[in-house]
């Protein structure tokens, strides 16, 4: 028996998804099982850059997550609603849910997983946080063991292109981003990268998952980059730095009682990892005890690097029901609400 996803979405990454599901065919065995039963989409008549039958694409996505044909479900619209109650209406349904959507997530990710545990159905969300860059799965298994201190990362390539080809190129803001927009890394409104809210999203999952604890949107500090000037990158540069938009959460004493979480443009010294990573490119730096210091690396946007992470997920999935086991659920053990005290 097959396995018959219904994806809602066929822009950047619900493109990306299609190719790679079609060109990989061979490249992992559960490839050929997997079935492209349903796309959904806004515009039904727009030129899309993939080959699909017409009959499969539709704009009606409540019909995907109510059809009991559908598998699973593979939220790449974006935005909060009518996503929310798509992916909601769909655990309901029994299906199992891939999402790269991390601004419902970082919202709603309680209610999401709250009702995934209900109903014995999961929710993959390894696109949501540095596009191609498994960092979910290994914050969640490979390093659970460790106690977490610090999260601090590059989780956003539009920024980071931005403030790279300023500060390499002396590129205008403006044409910069209209550059990120054209390549596909740009969130729809692109506000939400450039003034640091979809960092914001990404750090508050990471954290959630690094600290074992729910860590509330409105907590993250959140300040973007459109203050930073070229004068500023100018400077940066004479006194040794790069300027860079962080994604932090840390510790703030002793006794880990107190946790900040953050996202700012900062001073960063040439010679600490983060400095060179550059363009769309983003970097995940986790300390633990006893681990020490890991950084996962890669591409942070765009669709082949989504894709990749995307159908990882599915794949997983897919897994899980051949073999009627359980797939890994990352948020669903975070039982410790009250563990952290948020300071902004
Ligand atoms: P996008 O290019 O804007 O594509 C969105 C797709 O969803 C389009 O196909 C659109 O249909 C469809 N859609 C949106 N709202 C709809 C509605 N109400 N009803 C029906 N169809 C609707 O977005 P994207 O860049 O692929 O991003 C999708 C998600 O992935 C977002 O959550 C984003 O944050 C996340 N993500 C993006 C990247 C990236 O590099 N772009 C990386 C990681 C995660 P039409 O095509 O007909 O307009
Ligand atoms: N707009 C996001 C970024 C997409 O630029 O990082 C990847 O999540």
């Amino acid at each position: 028996m097959g396995v018959k996803l219904g994806i809602l979405g066929l822009g950047t990454v619900g493109t990306g998804t299609v190719q790679l599901l079609q060109d990989a065919v061979g490249r992992h065995p559960l490839l050929e099982e997997i079935e492209i039963y349903r796309v959904g989409v806004r515009s039904p008549d727009k030129p899309r850059a993939v080959e699909l039958p017409q009959s499969v694409i539709t704009t009606d996505l409540a019909a995907i997550v109510n059809d009991p044909a559908v598998d699973i479900v593979v939220e790449v619209m974006g935005g909060l609603e009518p996503a929310r109650s798509l992916i909601l209406q769909a655990i309901k349904n029994g299906k199992h849910v891939v999402t790269a959507n991390k601004a419902a997530i970082s919202r709603f990710g309680a209610e999401i997983f709250n009702a995934a545990n209900e109903a014995g159905v999961y929710v993959m969300l390894e696109a949501a946080v540095g596009g191609g860059i498994p960092v979910i799965q290994p914050l969640k298994q490979a390093l659970s063991v460790n106690r977490i201190n610090t999260v601090i990362g590059i989780v956003n390539g539009t920024t980071n292109y931005i403030l790279t080809q300023m500060q390499t190129e002396g590129s205008d803001f403006g044409d910069v981003l209209a550059d990120a927009q054209r390549l596909g890394y740009a969130e729809a409104d692109p506000t939400a990268d450039v003034d640091g809210l979809d960092a914001a999203d990404k750090i508050a999952i990471l954290a959630s998952l690094g600290f074992g604890g729910r860590i509330n949107l409105p907590d993250v500090y959140c300040e973007g980059i459109r203050q930073v000037s070229k004068t500023d990158i100018t400077y940066a540069e004479k006194l040794g730095f790069v300027i860079k938009l962080l994604a932090i959460a840390q510790y703030q004493n002793n006794d880990h009682s107190q946790l900040s979480v953050r996202v700012h443009p900062t001073f960063v010294p040439k010679s600490h990892p983060l400095a060179s990573v550059n363009g769309v490119y983003n970097a995940i730096l986790v300390e633990g005890e006893p681990i020490g210091q890991v950084m996962f690396f890669g591409p942070g946007a765009g669709a082949g690097a989504t894709a990749s992470a995307v159908t990882s997920d599915i794949l997983s999935l897919a897994a899980a029901l051949k073999s009627n086991t359980a797939a890994p659920n990352p948020l669903l053990t975070c039982r410790h609400e009250d563990y952290c005290q948020v300071t902004p």
